[in-house]
């Protein structure tokens, strides 16, 4: 049988929650190869040995190791609302293991700790029943004392998919069940350290410390985390290192310490000593308060630079190992990344500790969120039902325990998404009670009432100004003493996120904007289970409830490599401002670090190839310098560049930290024409489109408007809601089908001209295209006017032609921006150079594939294997790839996309900007293409 799996009570048997501690008592891990078997429903299961036992590695998830399979559903429940009660269809799977205990565990009284179990479980350990399991991202410890044995012991976890817990768990990702993080046993020495809280405080040079300790009493049985009793730590000793030993339970001043920060994270060394146990912490000293409605961290100004983070792993899911965690921070700090959010549960227990060294500031969310009751206008919403305040008092309390003594965690999120209620109420004002010393944060509740932050997600730019400037008549009185965070913002799903650096803006001109976190970090893509790397996602599984690729949706793919934005974002989230002044003779430098100068810093100029030193004066926080420049005499673009002096903060010496280019003004390119027929053009006199180029065939020259919708082209911004998708609104129009006319066909001196329209079908819009073509004999030049007529009943998405050669492209050399693609709104991180990109890197492949790759070119030469074409203009957005916007649009992965053998060529003068509204803004106004006279001025030469 399988307990209670309707009832919403927290699970049974688990001792009171405490922290993980590093401590030098005997443990024994049981990770490795378990035996599992399955059962279709709770009813099916017996409870004798029979039926097929299968190899399965915890930690992990049964379904991508072929058991079951993944489901993914955003907002809706895939089962019936029905709480408490759980469906039938509930597979329940047997995990045992059986393992011989270690003399050193067995010499003590024992836990077995459990941190991560997907699903609903009780667990026995030979025979006898330690408990049940819920809350599936928090830790559980059982009592193993007189019941664990020497020789073999027998460990049975029965796990159902499904219970009423599954309704406090419908956060925006994969259901998969499984074993997904450690199971370890820990001796628990009669007297030794129970439970430790470390309360370190930082004002200005001095430091308070307080810890307090709590003893194992010896007979370790369920406790009430209530029950802290100070004094019970009154033998336990303790020393820092570099600072003295400490008496517990007592507050200590300390006139002299180092504080702790994400740009400083010093930590202090420590040892909790009983006779029977030591326990080894790290202390960073600092204080967040708010003040004015401003966030301050030791008592300055603080800006999260954020990221939402997911445990994913596009084989292992949730099962993400250290080493990958390690590799993730560190490119957060390598891109100017400051803090995340742990979206949507406390991450695997080792994450903090890689957080507290690294430099990382934390908001630390809860594992829960009711997102699914939305659906029912939050009628039966667990949050405001007293039958689950048990639930989620034990979930918040779980969360806090176990992260307690992390500098890193500044803030405790109640969870996600799970509606307003008096139990969110009730465990805001324990966390705050159990915890005064950080702050509370939920997005969900409107009324603010028990936290520290106002916060939102996807609120528009516009209304973040209001509220950074205290304009939004809505806010009374309480709500503006709270400082304003996004703790979700800029959708980076598909190409995009566009309009950043609008935030960012805000974000330093108001004080009360702590910031916010980029929804999200990592795209939560499946790879084929047993098979190729092929990215997969809801709806590829065969789930009936799904939400697509709505899942794929972050900076860096599921495999950890970076998309393009997350080049943009380091730009925009430099901690150091360049402004140049358009004369080049100074460059104002602006210090948005939170407690560094720059002096480990060093400014060059980048001239021609020529890296100079500049001299750069201290910058103290907060202030800024106009720092004159003497640059050598040139044509081309100057950068400013301020580079890491030496290795540290995740970075190598030399890494760039920030950078301005200038780039001058380049005229649109000129032949020198020659009263040739049309050079090295054949043109058809039929469509009055070139046909050959030197040796090279051109195929469908044609004006083109339209772009394979993005992931945010296919969403409604929230300014927008009464309108569709800017990609329905292209759609209804058939922008995808322009028609053509030729007009005429005529010669003007040295030119030829041709004029053609090109007309939406079934209404009277479209645009007039002239095309004059004029040669010096070897090259073809092309001044294409492009003039709309009629009303049209839609924004573009680009103004310029495609082409189409019949052989597939290898490469492509350019000389403008890169080496990221850059749309009006987003490629912030892209400078003006010199780049060779393979075919694939310039396409910008995505999961689902969609418009991306634009450069912003100057010239460019698209090598074809046998030939080559190269383009010559001025900020020409360039895109080369094997297929038409048309395939592209119509497929749904990127693994079906045909095999290149063909190459789709785009020049235009224009494009649209991309926008976040796959969830959140639109394309801001000034971004949008609105049908408007375009020139688009170019050299072919094949
Ligand atoms: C938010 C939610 C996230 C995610 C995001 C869209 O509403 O909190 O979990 O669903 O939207 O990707």
């Amino acid at each position: 049988m399988i307990n209670d799996l309707a009832s919403p009570l927290p699970g049974t048997g688990g001792r009171a929650p405490r922290a993980h501690l590093r401590s030098d008592a005997p443990r024994q891990v049981l990770d490795g190869t378990w035996q599992v078997r399955s059962f279709p429903t709770p009813r099916h299961v017996t409870d004798d040995d029979q039926g097929i036992w299968s190899p399965v590695e915890v930690p992990g998830h049964l379904a991508l190791q072929g058991i079951g399979t993944p489901i993914y559903a955003n907002v809706d429940y895939p089962f019936p609302m029905d709480p408490p009660f759980p469906p039938d269809d509930n597979p329940v799977y047997d995990h045992r293991l059986e393992f011989n205990a270690g003399s050193d565990v067995l010499a003590h009284p024992s836990v077995l700790r459990f941190e991560g179990v997907d699903g609903a479980a009780t667990v026995w350990l030979n025979g006898v029943e330690l408990g049940t399991l819920r809350g599936s991202r928090l830790t559980t410890e059982f009592e193993t004392t007189g019941v664990l044995r020497a020789g073999a012991n027998l460990l049975l976890v029965r796990l159902a998919q499904w219970s009423a817990h599954s309704y406090l768990e419908d956060q925006d990702m994969w259901w998969m069940p499984g074993i997904f993080r450690s199971v370890t046993l820990l001796a628990r020495p009669r007297g030794g350290i129970r439970d430790v809280f470390v309360h370190a405080g930082y004002d200005n040079g001095a430091g308070t410390l307080r810890i307090d300790v709590d003893r194992e009493n010896g007979d370790a049985k369920n406790g009430d985390a209530e029950n802290h009793d100070v004094e019970d730590g009154a033998e336990a000793t303790i020393s820092v290192d570099g600072l003295g030993d400490f008496t517990p339970g007592v507050d200590h001043l300390l006139p002299s310490v180092r504080p702790w920060s994400a740009e400083t994270p010093y930590l202090y060394a420590a040892q909790v000593r009983t006779p029977s146990e030591t326990v080894n912490l790290r202390i960073g000293f600092r204080t967040v308060h708010v003040e004015n409605s401003t966030l301050l961290l030791n008592g300055a100004p603080l800006l999260f630079r954020g990221v939402n983070r997911h445990e994913h792993d596009p084989r292992r899911g949730r099962a993400v190992d250290l080493d990958t965690a390690r590799a993730e921070l560190l490119l957060m700090k390598q891109h100017n990344i400051n803090a995340v959010r742990t979206s949507h549960y406390p991450p695997d227990a080792a994450f903090l500790d890689l957080a507290d060294e690294i430099g990382i500031y934390l908001v630390l969310e809860n594992d829960l969120e009711t997102h699914g009751f939305v659906t029912e206008d939050w009628h039966r919403n667990p949050s405001d039902d007293p039958q689950w305040l048990p639930a989620y008092a034990d979930r918040m309390r779980r969360t806090v325990e176990r992260d307690k003594n992390h500098p890193s965690v500044l803030i405790w999120s109640l969870g996600n998404e799970a509606g307003t209620g008096a139990n969110l109420d009730a465990i805001a004002i324990w966390a705050k009670q159990r915890d005064p010393e950080r702050l509370v944060h939920y997005e969900g509740d409107p009324r603010s009432l028990h936290v520290d932050l106002y916060s939102r997600m996807y609120a528009t730019t516009g209304e973040v100004e209001r509220i950074g400037s205290f304009a939004d008549p809505d806010e009374d009185e309480h709500r503006r003493s709270l400082p304003f965070m996004l703790c979700e913002y800029a959708h980076a799903m598909g190409n995009g996120p566009g309009g950043l650096s609008e935030y960012q803006e805000l974000f330093h001109t108001y004080p009360r904007l702590a910031g916010g976190f980029i929804w999200e970090w990592v795209e939560h893509a499946l790879y084929e289970i047993g098979g190729r790397p092929v990215s997969l996602y809801g709806g590829d599984f065969g789930e009936r409830v799904h939400d697509g690729n709505f899942v794929i949706d972050g900076l860096v793919h599921a495999g950890k490599t970076p998309g393009p934005a997350l080049a943009d974002l380091a730009r925009v989230f430099s901690p150091v401002g360049l402004e140049l002044a358009p004369d080049l003779s100074a460059v104002t430098v602006i210090n948005r670090y939170h407690a560094l100068d720059l002096a480990h810093l060093e400014a060059v100029a980048v001239v021609d190839g020529v890296t100079t030193p500049i001299e750069l004066p201290s910058v103290t926080v907060g202030a800024q310098v106009v720092v004159p420049l003497t640059l050598a005499a040139t044509n081309g673009p100057v950068i400013i560049s301020l580079r890491r002096r030496a290795a540290g903060d995740g970075c190598e010496a030399g890494h760039e930290v920030a950078w301005v280019q200038h780039v001058p003004h380049r005229p649109a390119p000129t032949l020198t024409s020659v009263p040739l027929r049309l050079g090295p053009a054949v043109f058809d006199e039929h469509t009055g489109m070139p046909v050959r180029l030197g040796e090279l065939d051109l195929h469908d020259v044609a004006v083109s408007l339209w772009r394979a919708p993005t992931d945010n082209d296919r969403g409604t911004g929230w300014e927008e809601q009464d309108l569709p998708p800017v990609a329905v609104r292209w759609a209804n129009a058939r922008l995808d089908d322009l028609r053509t006319r030729l007009v005429e066909f005529t010669e003007d001196g040295d030119a030829l001209v041709v004029r053609t329209r090109h007309g939406l079908p079934v209404r009277y819009a479209g645009v007039a295209a002239t095309w004059r073509w004029t040669t010096d004999g070897t090259a073809l030049a092309l001044d294409l006017s492009l003039e709309p007529y009629g009303p049209w009943p839609c924004d573009w998405a680009r103004a310029g032609l495609d082409l189409r050669v019949a052989a597939p492209a290898r490469q492509v050399t350019w000389t403008g921006y890169g080496p990221g693609p850059q749309y009006p709104d987003t490629g912030q991180g892209a400078r003006y150079g010199t780049f060779t990109a393979s075919t694939d890197d310039f396409a910008v492949r995505t999961v689902r594939p969609q418009e991306h790759g634009a450069r912003v070119v100057d010239d460019a030469l698209i090598d074809l294997g046998a030939a080559s074409l190269r383009v010559l203009g001025t900020d020409v957005s360039l895109t080369v790839r094997p297929w038409s916007r048309a395939t592209i649009a119509a497929t749904a992965h990127d693994h079906e996309l045909p095999d290149a053998t063909e190459t789709w060529i785009s020049l235009d003068a224009a494009t649209s900007g991309v926008g976040t509204a796959s969830c959140g803004q639109g394309v801001l106004p000034e971004y949008r293409l609105t049908p408007s006279p375009q020139r688009l001025r170019v050299i072919l030469q094949a």
